[in-house]
């Protein structure tokens, strides 16, 4: 069977994709151009070439050096609808999408820049696509917790925009406990709660994620797969992880697609979701993920469909959205 006609019509839901990720070379290059920021790469073939990481940190290097170009209101809009309009494109009906405030407030944007430009496309998407959507502000973690507390105070004339806070960055050596009290106030003030876990930090991080800071889901979760009591837990609580398999590859967390335990994550019962993390940087979007996988774990149609499912019953959107939503997969699977 040919898996790409079914894995591009399959209504799926994207809950790991940080907004800055999808920054892809072309706009990188025109927004350098439009706000005069010099880049270090004059064109896309040579900002291509630098997109070849040993490890997370190689990364998340360039990562914050493309955010560089993000300054204003219609930035922020032309990234997120770029990104929306591609993922309508390959039937994302529901996208929850991060965003890093301190990679730009620390470069003196305002985060009101930030919200307005999001909130704009991610509106206009809802208009033009019927998709749904959300926004996760997400804590860095290479920051201290004063610097995530100050980032949620200053978010809070827009907390009716965002649904969540999550915690990425550089993920060994800052634990999930560095952030226990930011995570309680959030989570306090009615947000939902995700982290990075387990992506090259060890399965105590992600002990860490579910007991302190008490998330609903968990972001990558790969290295659980070494701690078979986690295992067991993740698999009775039905706890979602959010895996990015071409992430995976890309930052070598795991040597090959062949070699990506997505595989096994279903064996053993757990609730994993497909997304594509930073898409621009990674070599693509949702389809590319799903069509990955497919080939290079023979993964059967009812796979397929079980992961597309988990994407939107991991969702947090309220319930009659994700009945609508999965209704909707129900009758693509049927026919
Ligand atoms: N920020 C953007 N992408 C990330 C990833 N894969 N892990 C941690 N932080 C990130
Ligand atoms: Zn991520």
């Amino acid at each position: 069977m040919d898996f790409a006609p079914f894995i591009a019509g399959l209504p799926k839901a994207e809950l790991h994709i940080h907004i800055e990720g999808s920054l892809e070379p072309e706009l990188m290059l025109a927004l350098a151009a439009r706000n005069g920021v010099s880049l270090r790469y004059g064109d896309v073939a040579a900002l291509k070439q630098a997109y070849r990481f040993g490890n997370l940190q190689d990364f998340l290097d360039l990562y914050y050096e493309g955010m560089r170009v993000l300054l204003h209101e219609q930035d922020f809009y032309d990234l997120a609808m770029a990104y929306l309009e591609r993922a309508a494109a390959q039937n994302v009906r529901h996208a929850e999408v991060f965003f890093d405030p301190q990679g730009h407030t620390d470069r003196g944007v305002a985060i009101k820049t930030v919200f307005d430009g999001l909130w704009r496309a991610l509106k206009d998407a809802e208009r033009r696509f019927g998709m749904t959507t959300a926004l996760i502000l997400c804590f860095l973690r290479h920051l201290d917790e004063a610097s995530a507390q100050r980032t949620l105070d200053e978010a809070m004339p827009w907390r009716d925009r965002f649904i969540g806070v999550g915690l990425d960055s550089s993920e060994k050596g800052h634990p999930p406990s560095k952030f226990e009290r930011v995570f309680a106030r959030a989570r306090s003030l009615g947000l939902q709660a995700v982290a990075h876990a387990g992506e090259e930090g060890p399965p105590e991080y992600v002990h860490e994620a579910l007991d302190l800071l008490k998330v609903g889901r968990i972001d990558h979760g790969n290295r659980a797969l070494e701690d078979p009591a986690l295992v067991a837990r993740l698999a009775r609580e039905q706890m979602p992880l959010t895996v990015c398999p071409l992430s995976n590859v890309r930052l070598c967390v795991v040597p090959d697609m062949a070699a990506h335990p997505l595989k096994r994550m279903l064996s053993a019962g757990l609730m994993a979701t497909l997304n594509s993390d930073d898409p621009a940087y990674f070599g693509g979007y949702m389809t590319e993920n799903f069509l990955a996988v497919q080939q290079a774990l023979t993964l059967t149609r009812d796979d397929i469909a079980a992961l597309a499912g988990n994407g939107f019953r991991a969702a947090f959107c309220d319930d009659a959205t994700k009945q609508r939503h999965l209704a909707a997969l129900a009758v693509y699977i049927k026919v």
